[in-house]
C-alpha cells in the first residue's frame, strides 16, 4: 500500500506517490504544461522548431510532434531519437558546428536538412556526397547573451556558429561546392537571455538578409531567430515573458527581411528552455541533515538523494532552482531553517543552492525528517538530458503525468547496465 499522499497546491502530483511508485530522484513532467507551452507558440506564423537538447525523452518528443512543434538534432543520437519519436526526416533539422562520422552516417540515411556552423561543414557535406541536402548557415552575429557566461553562444569568445562578416565568402564557397540547395539563415545568441538582446538579433538579421542578396546567394526561404527564451525560475521577482512583444519584434524583422529579398521568407523560433523546464520537476529524498560548526558560524545541511549528475544545472552555471520540502507522511511542517540543499556525490560543489562563482548559500526550507521529500522545480529543460553516471550513479527515472495519471516514460537505470560495454583484457585478470 503506497502512503498517504502529501498534495501540492502546486504540482499536478503526489511527490508522495511518485516516490512510492518510481523510487527517488525521479524527474516529472506535466504533458498539460508541456501543450500549453506548446500551444502559446504555435498558430503565430513561426514554424516553432523544439531544441530537444533541453530534454530529448522521447515521450517529450511524441508530445510536441502531435502540437506540431519539429525538432533540431545536435547529433546523430539525436536523430535517432526524433525520428524514434515519430517526426519525419525533413521536419529534423541537423545543427552543428562540425560534424562527426556518426552524423554523416545519419544524414546519409535519412537526408535531413543541415544547419552549417562552420565554413569546414560545407566542404565536408560535399565530400560526403551530401550536396543536394538543404542547408541554412548558422551565423555568429559578433554578439552575444544568456543567463550565464558559460550559455552565451555569441562574440569571438564563442565557437558556435559561422562569423558575420564571413557570409558572402561562405555563399561563394558553397555555390563553388556544388551545394544547390543553401536556403536559409540561422542565429542564436545564448540561453536565458533578455527581450532586448533576443530583438538585436532581429536587426542582425536584417543585416544579414541584406549581406546575402548582396551576395547573389540563392534565394532565401527561412530565417531562425534561434532560440534562448527565458523562464521565471525564481518564484515571484522574475517577470513573466511577454510572448506578444517577442512575436511582434521576430515578425517584423521577418517581414523587412521579405522585403530585402523580394520573396515570401519562413520565420522559425527554436526555444528548448521555455516548452520544458516549467513542465519538469524532479522528486528527491531527505537523507538526513547535519550542522558543520558551532554557534553564528554554524551551517546546517540538508542531504538528499539527488546529486549533480541527476541535475547539473546548479553546480555548472550556479543556476537558482526552486525548492519545496513535502512530508512523506502528511504531518503538516511547522518549523524553517536555513539550509545548505546538497546530494550525495564526493564532490563539494554538489549543492543545489550556490551562486555563481560556486559559492554555497542557504535556502529558508521547512525542517524535514529523513524519508520526506525535496521537490526541485523547473526542472524540465537540462535536467535529465544533461544527467550523467559520476559516482557510478544509475541514471535517473522519468515519469509524465497524463490527464491526471502517472505513467513511467524512463525506467531507472539497472546498476549492471553500466558494466555492459566494459571489459577486463584477459592480461588483467
Ligand atoms: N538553438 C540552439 C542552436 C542552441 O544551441 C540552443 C541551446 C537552443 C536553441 C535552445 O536554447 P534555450 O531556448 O533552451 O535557451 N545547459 C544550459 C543551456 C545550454 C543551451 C545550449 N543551447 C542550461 O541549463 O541553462
Amino acid at each position: 500500500m503506497p502512503p498517504a499522499l502529501a498534495e501540492s497546491s502546486t504540482l499536478p502530483y503526489s511527490p508522495v506517490e511518485v516516490a512510492s511508485r518510481f523510487g527517488t530522484p525521479t524527474y516529472v513532467y506535466d504533458a498539460a504544461t508541456l501543450r500549453a507551452r506548446a500551444r502559446s507558440l504555435t498558430g503565430r506564423g513561426a514554424t516553432i522548431r523544439y531544441a530537444q537538447k533541453a530534454n530529448n525523452n522521447t515521450a517529450v518528443l511524441a508530445l510536441l510532434r502531435a502540437e506540431g512543434v519539429v525538432v533540431d538534432a545536435v547529433t546523430a543520437g539525436e536523430i535517432h531519437r526524433a525520428l524514434a519519436a515519430g517526426h519525419e526526416p525533413a521536419d529534423v533539422v541537423y545543427t552543428a558546428d562540425v560534424f562527426d562520422r556518426d552524423a554523416v552516417e545519419a544524414l546519409h540515411r535519412h537526408g535531413c536538412p543541415v544547419n552549417a556552423g562552420s565554413p569546414n561543414m560545407l566542404a565536408q557535406l560535399a565530400d560526403a556526397g551530401l550536396e543536394h541536402l538543404p542547408v541554412t548557415l548558422r551565423l555568429n552575429p559578433g554578439f552575444g547573451h544568456g543567463h550565464s557566461r558559460k550559455v552565451n553562444t555569441g562574440g569571438t569568445s564563442s565557437k558556435h556558429g559561422i562569423w558575420h562578416e564571413q557570409l558572402e565568402a561562405v555563399l561563394t564557397q558553397a555555390t563553388s561546392l556544388g551545394l544547390s540547395r543553401v536556403r536559409g539563415l540561422h542565429m542564436h545568441i545564448g540561453s536565458g537571455s533578455d527581450f532586448a538582446h533576443l530583438h538585436h538579433v532581429c536587426d542582425a538579421m536584417v543585416a544579414a538578409a541584406e549581406a546575402w542578396k548582396a551576395a547573389g546567394g540563392h534565394e532565401l526561404e527561412v530565417i531562425s531567430a534561434g532560440g534562448g527564451l527565458p523562464i521565471p525560475y525564481r518564484k515571484g521577482e522574475d517577470e513573466p515573458l511577454d510572448l506578444d512583444r517577442f512575436f511582434e519584434a521576430w515578425t517584423e524583422a521577418r517581414d523587412r527581411v521579405c522585403a530585402i529579398v523580394g520573396r515570401e521568407v519562413e520565420l522559425e523560433v527554436e526555444p528548448g528552455r521555455y516548452l520544458a523546464a516549467e513542465a519538469g520537476s524532479l522528486v528527491a529524498e531527505v537523507r538526513g541533515t547535519k550542522t558543520q560548526g558551532e554557534g553564528d558560524d554554524a551551517v546546517d545541511y540538508l542531504l538528499i538523494d539527488a546529486g549533480f549528475n541527476d541535475l547539473l544545472r546548479p553546480a555548472m552555471y550556479g543556476a537558482y532552482h526552486h525548492l519545496e520540502v513535502f512530508a512523506a507522511d502528511g504531518r503538516e511542517l511547522t518549523r524553517e531553517r536555513d539550509y545548505v540543499v546538497a546530494g550525495p556525490l564526493c564532490e563539494s560543489c554538489d549543492v543545489f543552492t550556490q551562486g555563481d562563482e560556486g559559492v554555497v548559500q542557504s535556502r529558508r526550507l521547512p525542517v524535514p525528517e529523513p524519508g520526506d521529500l525535496l521537490v526541485i522545480h523547473d526542472a524540465g529543460a537540462y535536467g535529465a538530458a544533461m544527467a550523467s553516471r559520476y559516482n557510478g550513479r544509475r541514471l535517473t527515472a522519468e515519469a509524465m503525468v497524463i490527464d491526471g495519471e502517472l505513467h513511467e516514460i524512463r525506467a531507472r537505470e539497472p546498476i549492471d547496465e553500466q558494466l555492459r560495454y566494459e571489459h577486463i583484457p584477459d592480461q588483467l585478470q
